[in-house]
């Protein structure tokens, strides 16, 4: 379904540039008796003119449709040296055969590479996830890339550090050999991503980058978290240090002591906000081929990873994390003010985040 998604695409803009041929025919064509010809050449020129323009202000705030242009044209060069037929045609946008600038691939040089992008929010199992999907010796993901700020602050930074990352020349702990066949990042929506949406989704079909999306189903769980994390930030309860993940059962019950006190005025908003903006992602890049990972159906079947391999065409491995889950009681165990949030949501349309 997402191929077609790519194929709708470009019959569009095949349509819109038959339109637009069409168009300039008509206009040549009629006046011509009824204007001089020195008024006909000014509008020529006009045309012209107001071509450029719109040129270079898209080029300006566009200008990685052409590197993409050119990167694309790299790639198909390569594509015909490495070819592999048993490769399926519909496959092929989603295949890559980089070529780091740092060092050499080596016998992997014609090893197919995937490029993917965890797209998330904060506390929603995605560093669990990530340690799970680096476990695989041909998975590369590098982290939480976009965390540093001037990496995001415009699309052209942002682009960037994308080509970077899937020419395999991002550096980081989760880099592997020269044999890696899926790379990519952990992308939460608030770092620039909903913000340039349009951009990266093009980003994302022109380069075949695919998306897995991973959310929670429970909210108020997520809520939770977040308010425990952010008590953390300030107290660094573990020996004056603040841990987002831990790795031992110790250090875990240390964090889920705190027992955040929630808002319940704000809290339908504050449920709705996250909401939204997880079916806003959802909408925003419905045409990136991907898939829809929910936390808890891993927490409840480690099983559920395999789709992920499934779906980047890797070989299935057994995949381990070190990560201990921090808060694994019930929710009403978890919360200070658990009475007035029970009441609170108690008929409204988030009522089943209170059973978990
Ligand atoms: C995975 O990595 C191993 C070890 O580097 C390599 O031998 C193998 O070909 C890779 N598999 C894929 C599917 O790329
Ligand atoms: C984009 O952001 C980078 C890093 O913050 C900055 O150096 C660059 O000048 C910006 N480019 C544009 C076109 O705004
Ligand atoms: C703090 O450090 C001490 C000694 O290194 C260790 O025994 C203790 O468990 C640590 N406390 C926490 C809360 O991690
Ligand atoms: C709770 O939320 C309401 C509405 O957003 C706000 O006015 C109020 O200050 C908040 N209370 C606390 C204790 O933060
Ligand atoms: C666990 O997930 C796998 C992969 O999606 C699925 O095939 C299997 O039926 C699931 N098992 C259970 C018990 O739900
Ligand atoms: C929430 O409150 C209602 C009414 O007081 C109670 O019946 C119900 O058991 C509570 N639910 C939970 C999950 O505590």
């Amino acid at each position: 379904m997402e191929e077609a998604g790519r194929e709708k695409d470009i019959s569009v803009a095949v349509e819109d540039l038959g339109a637009a041929t069409k168009d300039t025919v008509n206009i040549s064509a009629k006046p011509t008796r009824r204007y001089p010809l020195l008024s006909w050449t000014t509008i020529l020129a006009l045309i012209a003119l107001v071509g450029v323009y719109i040129f270079s202000v898209s080029f300006k705030q566009n200008g990685m449709l052409l590197g993409l242009m050119q990167t694309n044209m790299i790639e198909k060069q390569r594509e015909k040296l490495c070819q592999d037929p048993s490769i399926p045609v519909t496959e092929i946008p989603y295949v890559h055969y980089p070529t780091p600038d740092t060092y050499s691939r080596k016998e992997c040089a014609c090893t197919p590479v995937r490029f993917f992008a965890i797209l998330s929010m904060q506390r929603s199992g995605s560093g669990w996830i990530e340690t799970l999907l680096n476990s695989h010796e041909n998975i590369s993901s590098n982290g939480e890339i976009f965390s540093i700020k001037e990496r995001r602050s415009n699309i052209t930074s942002i682009t960037k550090t994308l080509d970077k990352l899937y020419n395999l020349d991002w550096l980081s702990s989760a880099a592997k050999n020269e044999c890696t066949a899926a790379v990519g990042l952990k992308w939460m929506l608030n770092q620039g991503l909903m913000k340039h949406h349009k951009e990266i989704a093009e980003y994302f079909n022109q380069r075949g980058v695919s998306a897995i999306f991973l959310l929670r189903r429970n909210l108020l769980q997520r809520y939770v978290s977040v308010l425990a994390n952010a008590h953390d930030s300030a107290t660094k309860q573990l020996n004056g240090t603040h841990k987002s993940h831990v790795h031992s059962k110790h250090e875990a019950e240390v964090l889920a002591q705190f027992k955040p006190e929630i808002n319940t005025t704000s809290l339908i908003a504050d449920l709705k906000k996250f909401d939204k903006l997880a079916a806003d992602a959802l909408v925003n890049f419905k045409t990136t081929r991907h898939i829809i990972l929910y936390y808890e159906d891993v927490v409840s079947n480690k099983t559920k990873l395999m789709d992920v391999l499934d779906f980047m065409r890797l070989p299935k491995r057994k995949l381990s994390s070190r990560h201990v889950k921090i808060h694994t009681k019930l929710l009403r165990d978890h919360i200070y003010n658990w009475a007035d949030v029970n009441k609170t949501l108690m008929g409204t349309q988030y009522e089943s985040f209170l059973n978990d």
